[in-house]
């Protein structure tokens, strides 16, 4: 049974959510604690696999608490719930917390959030993930770009052009930056010349993912027996996703960090094909032998695929939660609840469609959309939908392929 462990300063709040999620008792061992101090008095005395804290309270606020939370239980998934009003306390709260939740959030939210947070955290507890993070050795760091950067955004003090400053140092990831900025993932009307604008058109979290996106590429270089086409097929791939994500209704708010999960979504893969290239290899052969998918092939011989190694590297390296939770169910989205077309179901249908797309301009039998595809677009409710989806992302990709012409260009993004 998961333990929750809900703190506010304010005892009728906490009576408020004991009675919305009265029926959940059964599934959950629901606790709840007045204030910080009795927070983590609770957690001394038994672990929590999530702990809920409202942000304003008298003395340990929200955010402190659940940075006291991370140091000490850090498998202990942290959420903060947050009013309108609290949006400069809210800032500080987004360096700790796996998922800002406003206030007033109702019943079902909770509940939908709550599910999908444990279901993440039992995703990577699995024996199988732990035997291929333990296998892959030392993950490689990331570059030191990347890190004064992510250390930089969280300063109170922060600027655009100290942001900015501290990418222009690094000559690769600002040409890459500024690449993926001005390729027409995110619709801005003019062209961005520099890092500054680029920072200030997008925010400083979408360029922090950028930069990971581009140190991603850097620090996991295939082994020598993967084909030379593997890195660059993979990387096109990555970018027709985020071209067909465009495409999606999504609300604008989500959009740019479903762009990131696209670009990002099958990182797993490089992981695999760097780290453990027996058993890529092996995939490779599966598939070929038995004209299946490399989800099933990995599932096959490892126990899990790309996604979820991928995911669970993002979320060490402190990527965005939710392309996090995005890239881990982007081959089983029905996993987890959803609340509308959210990211994870965007992601969902850009990679399904980029696949179909691929299958049928190079012929590729078993590559089309399966029975469990389609079953899963119905679960989703959006089977209906989905040739209109298919048409808008036709669209996109042949514009795209007309303008790569005209400029001669190439396809390489990341
Ligand atoms: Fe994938």
């Amino acid at each position: 049974m998961k333990r929750i462990l809900f703190v506010d300063d304010e005892s009728n709040i906490l009576d408020g959510i004991r009675r919305m999620l009265y029926a959940d008792r059964i599934r959950w061992d629901m606790q709840f604690a007045i204030g910080g101090e009795a927070a983590l008095r609770a957690c001394e005395a038994g672990r929590f696999d999530v702990v809920i804290s409202d942000m304003r309270m008298p003395g340990m606020d929200g955010a402190t608490l659940l940075g006291h939370i991370r140091d000490l239980y850090p498998s202990t998934a942290r959420l903060i719930l947050s009013g309108y009003a609290d949006a400069n306390l809210t800032t500080r709260a987004v360096a700790v917390a796996y998922r800002v939740l406003s206030k007033p959030c109702d019943g079902p939210e909770l509940q939908a959030t709550i599910e999908r947070v444990c279901t993440l955290q039992d995703l990577f507890c699995t024996p199988g993930i732990r035997r291929i993070i333990g296998s892959i050795g030392e993950l490689p760091s990331l570059s030191r770009t990347y890190t004064a950067l992510a250390l930089a955004v969280h300063e109170p003090a922060a600027s655009m052009a100290s942001v900015a400053g501290i990418i222009e140092q690094d000559i690769a990831m600002s040409a890459k930056v500024l690449q993926i900025v001005n390729s027409g993932f995110f619709g801005l009307a003019q062209k961005v010349t520099s890092l500054q604008s680029a920072v200030a058109f997008l925010g400083m979290d979408t360029i922090q993912n950028l930069a990971l996106a581009s140190d991603a590429f850097r620090v996991f270089v295939p082994d020598p027996r993967i084909p030379k086409t593997f890195c660059e097929t993979m990387q096109q791939r990555a970018r027709r996703v985020a071209l067909i994500v465009r495409t999606l209704p999504l609300d604008k708010t989500v959009r740019d960090v479903t762009v990131m999960a696209a670009l990002l979504h099958d990182v797993g893969m490089l992981v695999l094909a760097s780290k453990m290239p027996d058993e890529f290899c092996a995939a490779l052969s599966l598939m070929q032998e038995h004209g299946c998918g490399q989800v099933e092939a990995e599932e096959q011989l490892l126990g899990i695929s790309h996604a979820e190694i991928g995911a669970y590297l993002l979320g060490l390296w402190g990527i965005n939660s939710l392309a996090v939770e995005a890239i881990a169910h982007h081959h089983h989205p029905t996993r987890i609840p959803h609340s509308g077309f959210d990211i994870s179901a965007a992601l969902y249908v850009a990679s399904l469609l980029a696949r179909e797309i691929d299958a049928h301009a190079n012929d590729l039998q078993g590559r089309e959309i399966s029975k469990s595809d389609l079953a899963c677009l119905e679960t989703l409710g959006l089977l209906q939908q989905f040739p209109a989806f298919r048409e808008c992302a036709l669209e996109s990709l042949n514009e795209d392929a007309n303008s790569a012409t005209q400029e001669n260009g190439t396809n390489s993004l990341l």
